[in-house]
């Protein structure tokens, strides 16, 4: 890369409000961030209210802008463009952070660009380790299940996704139907440390198919079968059953991901890394497996900080920018979408999730 480009990004695809001022030169520095998570808004309801999320955007939006110009120094004239999240994701949130970045672009005279909020995730490689094209992606979180061979800022290909679930959503079935706090992942993923994997035989889904798609609502089905079976019999669950059972879903679901991985690898023998984000990457139990599948591959596992890993606006910022050196400008015509593939040419993914479209 060559010029040293500013760019301020958006995020407010889902249940978190983002503003990020980043430095993109050969490098990338990120002068400032904030994240405003949304979880005691819509804690009640046991998942994101669309319309609840909408109105909290648009009422912390400029907050965050403020926040972030106040903490890097910078005024919105330093910008060199605004970067802003135009989908997927819930149609409401994704209005209010274009309406808002359009607002500031023509106040401010401004390029506008509206980012692929998966684009953002793909690309987060890049921003945090420097990652050459191209690689191979895993995008797994509560709202996104996908493998994806990254050639450039506007070249993906999917060579797999979730037909229903998302990982980090069935996780928080699982969470629920167990009787454990939400978000259900870290929960699940503390007591499947003080349980036995083998007691409950669950189905590896899919691993019967030949591709790299994936299913994860059956899991959770057998799941609540199995649940229901030990509680008809004993009139409940013990400490230790509800470990075992979390201990179980979390080894098929370790194995469901790294056989498609390994998959997804053999499909694309001249790529030298394979790179994930998404919250459920923070699952220590299937990052081991994922690494231990690019160790056998003789390939490069890069996992980006947590942070990085789950919504946050520094990755549309980076985005922003390596769309911008190609030459991509959006004008007051750009439009929120609430689905959006990153690979226009792969068939549909079947269903929507509760964060939103899943591909
Ligand atoms: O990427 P993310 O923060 O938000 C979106 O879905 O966009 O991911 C959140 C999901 C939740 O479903 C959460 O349960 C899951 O990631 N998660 C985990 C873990 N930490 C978070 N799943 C499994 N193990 C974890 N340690
Ligand atoms: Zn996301």
């Amino acid at each position: 890369m060559n010029d040293t480009l500013t760019i301020l990004g958006l995020e407010s695809s889902c249940d978190d409000t983002a503003a990020a001022i980043l430095r993109v030169g050969d490098t990338a520095e990120i002068l400032a961030q904030t994240v405003q998570g949304q979880g005691q808004l819509h804690a009640a309801f046991g998942g994101v209210v669309p319309e609840i999320a909408a109105r909290a955007h648009a009422e912390k939006l400029d907050l965050c802008v403020a926040e972030v110009l106040r903490a890097s120094g910078l005024k919105l004239r330093d910008m060199d463009a605004i970067a802003v999240t135009a989908g997927p994701g819930l149609i409401g949130g994704v209005m209010s952070g274009v309406m808002c970045a359009k607002g500031l672009a023509a106040g401010a005279n401004l390029p506008l660009i509206g980012v692929n909020h998966l684009a953002g995730h793909a690309l987060t490689p890049r921003l945090t380790d420097n990652v050459p094209y191209p690689y191979l992606m895993l995008l797994v979180s509560g709202g996104h299940c996908q493998f994806l061979r990254v050639d450039g800022p506007q070249d993906y290909t999917r060579l797999g996704g979730t037909i229903d679930d998302a990982p980090g959503e069935a996780f928080d079935k699982t969470a629920r139907l167990l009787g454990l706090p939400q978000p259900g992942g870290p929960a699940v993923e503390v007591e499947a440390a003080l349980g036995d994997p083998a007691r409950y035989a669950f189905p590896r889904p899919m691993l019967d198919r030949p591709g790299c798609d994936m299913s994860f609502s059956g899991l959770k089905t057998a799941l609540l079968r199995t649940r229901d079976t030990i509680i008809a019999a004993q009139g409940g669950l013990t400490v230790q059953d509800r470990r075992d059972l979390c201990a179980g879903f979390q080894a098929a679901m370790r194995d469901a991901l790294a056989e498609k991985a390994r998959r997804a690898l053999a499909a694309c023998p001249d790529l030298r890394v394979i790179a994930v984000a998404g919250g459920v990457a923070a699952n220590q139990a299937i990052r081991g497996a994922l690494m231990q599948v690019a160790a056998e591959a003789g390939v490069q596992f890069v996992a980006p900080p947590l942070a990085l890993c789950t919504d946050n606006a520094a990755m549309i910022a980076y985005a922003g920018a390596e769309l911008f050196r190609a030459g991509h400008r959006d004008d007051m015509t750009l439009a929120a979408r609430p689905r959006w593939p990153l690979d226009s040419t792969a068939p549909a993914m079947l269903g929507s999730g509760r964060k939103g479209a899943k591909a």
